[in-house]
């Protein structure tokens, strides 16, 4: 291969890299990035809530399943970690399906707060879970419960 056509296929495969890097970034219209935004948020909500199931059951009278318990808690650790990342888009011009308040954003500290009380939450849960103490686990499950309870009133519709 001569000098030329290797640079010419340089400068191709350096084009490849850009439009695969555009692909992967997503829509480039703001109205598709708000949908994709508001659907990736409600996605870690609805893990989040998955994850939390078995808690749910416990405190409804399941039998204590301390592994249950420890891998619940480990779960909603990763997902409690993300909600500050899923709400940097500011979605609050585009009419949009969404339960998601203002004050998100106009008083992110405390929503911020509010995704890490839920995280310690269920680091405590976690602890309470390898002690393999049932009381102790039941109560910091509904901790956590508490934790979401918490940051619904304030920032989630009805
Ligand atoms: C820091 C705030 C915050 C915490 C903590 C939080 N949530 Fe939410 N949650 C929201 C907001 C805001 C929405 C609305 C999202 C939207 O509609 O765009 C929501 C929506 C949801 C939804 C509906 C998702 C959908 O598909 O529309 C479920 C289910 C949910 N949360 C469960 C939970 C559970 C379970 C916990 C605790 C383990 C929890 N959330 C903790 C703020 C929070």
């Amino acid at each position: 291969m001569n000098g030329v056509s290797k640079l010419g296929l340089a400068a191709l495969c350096s084009l490849a890299v850009v439009s695969v890097g555009r692909a992967q970034s997503g829509p480039a219209n703001p109205e598709a990035q708000a949908q994709a935004a508001v659907k990736l948020r409600k996605a870690v909500f609805d893990v989040q809530s998955y994850a939390y199931l078995p808690m749910g059951a416990f405190l409804k009278g399941a039998p204590f399943d301390a592994t249950a318990a420890e891998t619940a808690a480990q779960r909603i650790q990763m997902t409690s970690s993300m909600i500050p990342d899923v709400f940097k888009f500011d979605t609050r011009k585009f009419h949009i399906m969404t339960r998601a308040l203002d004050g998100i954003w106009t008083n992110q500290a405390d929503f911020n707060q509010k995704a890490k009380d839920l995280h310690d939450a269920a680091v405590n849960l976690e602890s309470a879970a390898k002690s393999g103490d049932a009381d102790a686990t039941k109560q910091a499950a509904i901790a956590v419960g508490k934790a979401c309870g918490a940051c619904h009133d304030e920032f989630r519709s009805k």
